[in-house]
């Protein structure tokens, strides 16, 4: 593989020559050069057209945001990654916008940079591999492997682990299909409590493998009644910190040949391990409540997702609609500047149902809401038909879908 060309843009000359003797130890990176400020900074990517720009956030003339927004149109080869001592939403969501690939939150280790300038590299590699050839579809292992669907909201409380739950049990129970729900709201994940379970082994237990294998995910796999899958996350919201999205992206990509369907909760923001989990998910489905400030941060977030090359994979889904609230759905639509595609109301009955760890489809099978769930799974198994395979609990013995599908390890 040819180095990796880098270009470093800090104001702080140290912060600089530090980058570049870490880059040094390592024959994968060239470091084609140094700006101290943005003017500096857009002048060489556009002379040297380094793969990737690692890019401070406060420097004394045009900042690393706006040269960031500045190089996306300029130099839409080259990949900037921000490096930055704020790790707030609000600063990490500018970068997004302005076009950044990933954001490193300084002080940062030598493998926390390496590592994310090889992603970041190896991702947008793959992107460009694809959109230049969309004539010739790759038998890519997408073919005959299952369909990830990564629930996201930017406000708590909308309902995205109802759906999320909902969906799983209902492709199970009613399809027979094979399931995983993943728990990545990892610090307050409450899918095992939604569905009764107790959570021995979770996410952050699995994570102390070195090298995790399908056995290792399965071992920590906890099994619902209806016989939908759930990896729980951390029992403890300081466990969640052990995850890294190179584990969920591992998890993801192990488990992946063997399901139908895999169902991402996630937490509100867009940190690293939303944003692993959004990047290889086939389906993104934003869930919208019914309140101005929630419609106003989906809006925002739309905009991110779109700006990361998202925007096929998302569908919307309005919960809790009320009429008697006042806002239109087709009032929604105009402010989001998107179609509504699911609208799962208001329902009385549904805290009473969740306390007793009963999903709503199983408990109340006539509510519009199971309906609607019945659309969404219409839609999924309509688009991608996903490889259906027997009732039968396969969870311990893998190989019999291996078999089926005709590929192993
Ligand atoms: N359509 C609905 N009607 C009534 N209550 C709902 C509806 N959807 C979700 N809820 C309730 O709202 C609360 C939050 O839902 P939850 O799925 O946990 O949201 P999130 O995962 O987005 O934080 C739960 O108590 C849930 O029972
Ligand atoms: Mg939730």
């Amino acid at each position: 593989m040819p180095s990796i060309r880098v270009l470093i843009v800090d104001d702080v000359r140290n912060t600089r020559e530090s980058i570049r003797r870490i880059l040094s130890f390592d024959s994968d990176f060239e470091v084609v050069g140094e700006a101290g400020c943005g003017s500096d900074a857009l002048r060489l990517t556009e002379l040297l057209k380094p793969d990737i720009v690692l890019m401070d956030i406060s420097m004394p003339d045009i900042d690393g945001i706006k040269t960031s927004e500045l190089l996306s149109f300029r130099a839409p080869n080259t990949s900037v990654i921000i490096m930055s001592v704020e790790k707030d939403s609000d600063h990490m969501t500018k970068a997004m916008l302005a076009g950044a690939k990933a954001y490193l939150v300084k002080p940062f280790t030598g493998n926390e940079v390496t590592s994310t300038i090889l992603n970041v590299y190896h991702k947008e590699a793959r992107k460009r591999e694809i959109i230049s050839s969309p004539s010739t579809p790759q038998p890519s292992e997408k073919d005959n492997s299952g369909k990830i669907i990564s629930i996201f909201s930017t406000k708590g409380g909308v309902g995205k682990t109802t759906t999320a739950v909902n969906l799983a049990v209902e492709l199970r129970k009613s399809h027979a299909f094979q399931v995983l729900l993943m728990d990545l709201n990892l610090q307050f994940g409450d899918i095992a409590s939604f569905l009764n379970l107790v959570p021995k082994k979770t996410i952050s237990d699995l994570v102390q493998i070195n090298t995790i294998k399908e056995e290792d995910i399965r071992f920590h796999i906890l099994t619902h009644s209806s016989g939908a899958d759930v990896l729980a996350a951390s029992t403890r919201p300081e466990y969640a910190e052990m995850v890294s999205p190179e584990h969920i992206e591992q998890i993801l990509q192990e488990m992946k040949p063997h399901y139908d369907f895999i169902i991402c909760d996630n937490s509100t923001r867009f940190d690293d391990i939303s944003l692993a989990s959004l990047e290889i998910a086939d389906e993104i489905w934003m869930v919208v409540g019914m309140d101005i400030p929630a419609i106003k941060n989906t809006k925002l977030a739309l905009e991110i997702l779109y700006s990361l090359d998202y925007t096929p994979k998302i569908k919307l889904i309005l919960n809790k609609y009320d009429r008697r609230i006042g806002i239109g759905i087709k009032e929604i639509e105009s402010s989001l500047g998107k179609k509504i595609n699911y609208v799962l109301p208001d329902e009385e009955q549904l805290t009473s149902v969740l306390n007793k760890g009963i999903p709503f489809v199983e408990a109340l099978p006539r509510s519009a809401m199971a309906q609607e769930t019945k659309k969404m799974i219409k839609y999924l198994t309509d688009t991608v038909p996903p490889v259906k395979v027997s009732s039968e609990n396969t969870k311990g013995k893998s190989s019999g879908l291996q078999k089926i599908l005709g590929f192993g390890r």
